[in-house]
């Protein structure tokens, strides 16, 4: 019999944000649409691992591993993570129950329901009031020098959606482009200003493919980092994310995924 206490995320973050975005609906879709599209997932899933895999093993010390957008725990390889680090913590906005139970498996892992924007303080007053977008500088384990390895996980594209669908009644759509851009730019230079080992893993575009024609070339390609300028990938990958008829009755949905198992190394080949 698990402790029911240990099924229940730390929080730093109110529910009130989690329902008032509908990060909890999100996450359910997601869910639900893993469990339709498991077996074309799979490469995606797997790869994203092996890169996690591979950061962690970049790492100098194994004290503590953070890992951003882990609340489905499709992607994260816990059992080795665990094994490698004295501590791993799973942030997300919602962790689903089957991500809780797993945790709890490991007497070193805990969940930490988190927003990593850190615009919980003032998404809600913002639309009351229609009031200018700040600056937003994200302070998640501002002072905890004890990480040693931090890992973002195909969370980047949808850092700035379920906000700009909740400030659609107050703000203008210049400035909600404006704020998702600097939503993804912030979440960039925080991953670099991390103590320790950063990686980074996110969809950078999505396209469409005939079906069923798996070498058909892709079409009408979108980019989803709103411009933001982004380094060379050490590995690049197409995520089967969307099958038809999934969301298109004669097309496949393809995201094309970029890997950085060294996000500072890149950067740093970026700034040249
Ligand atoms: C596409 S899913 C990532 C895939 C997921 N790792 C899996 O196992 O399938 C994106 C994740 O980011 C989380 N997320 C979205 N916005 C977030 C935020 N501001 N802070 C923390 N997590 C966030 C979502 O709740 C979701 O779990």
């Amino acid at each position: 019999m698990l402790e029911p206490s240990l099924l229940q995320p730390h929080v730093s973050l109110p529910l009130d944000f989690v329902r008032a975005l509908e990060l909890d609906k999100a996450s359910l879709d997601v869910e639900a649409r893993y469990k339709r599209c498991a077996t074309p997932w799979q490469p995606h899933l797997k790869r994203t691992r092996a890169v996690i895999l591979r950061s962690a093993h970049l790492t100098k010390k194994r004290r503590k591993a953070v890992i951003f957008g882990a609340g489905l725990l499709h992607d994260i390889p816990l059992a080795e993570l665990s094994e490698l680090f004295q501590t791993v913590v799973l942030v997300d906005v919602v962790h689903s129950r089957s991500c809780q139970i797993q945790a709890s498996l490991f007497p070193n892992v805990s969940c930490l329901r988190a927003d990593v924007t850190g615009t919980a303080s003032f998404l809600i007053r913002a639309r009351k009031t229609g009031a200018p977008l700040p600056p937003i500088e994200p302070d998640l384990f501002k002072d905890d020098e004890s990480i040693d390895l931090t890992v973002s996980v195909n969370l980047l594209s949808q850092l700035g959606c379920a906000p700009a669908e909740f400030l659609r009644t107050s703000h203008t759509p210049g400035e909600i482009r404006a704020f998702q851009r600097h939503l993804i730019e912030s979440h960039l230079t925080y991953l670099r200003q991390r103590p320790g080992h950063s990686a980074l893993i996110t969809d950078v575009a999505w396209s469409r493919r005939p079906a069923p024609h798996p070498q058909a070339p892709t079409q009408g390609r979108r980019e989803v980092l709103h411009q933001v300028p982004m380094p060379p990938p050490d590995e690049a990958w197409d995520w089967l994310i969307a099958p038809a008829p999934e969301s298109d009755p004669h097309h496949d949905l393809i995201a094309h995924v970029a890997a950085y198992s060294d996000w500072k190394e890149s950067n740093r080949i970026l700034a040249g």
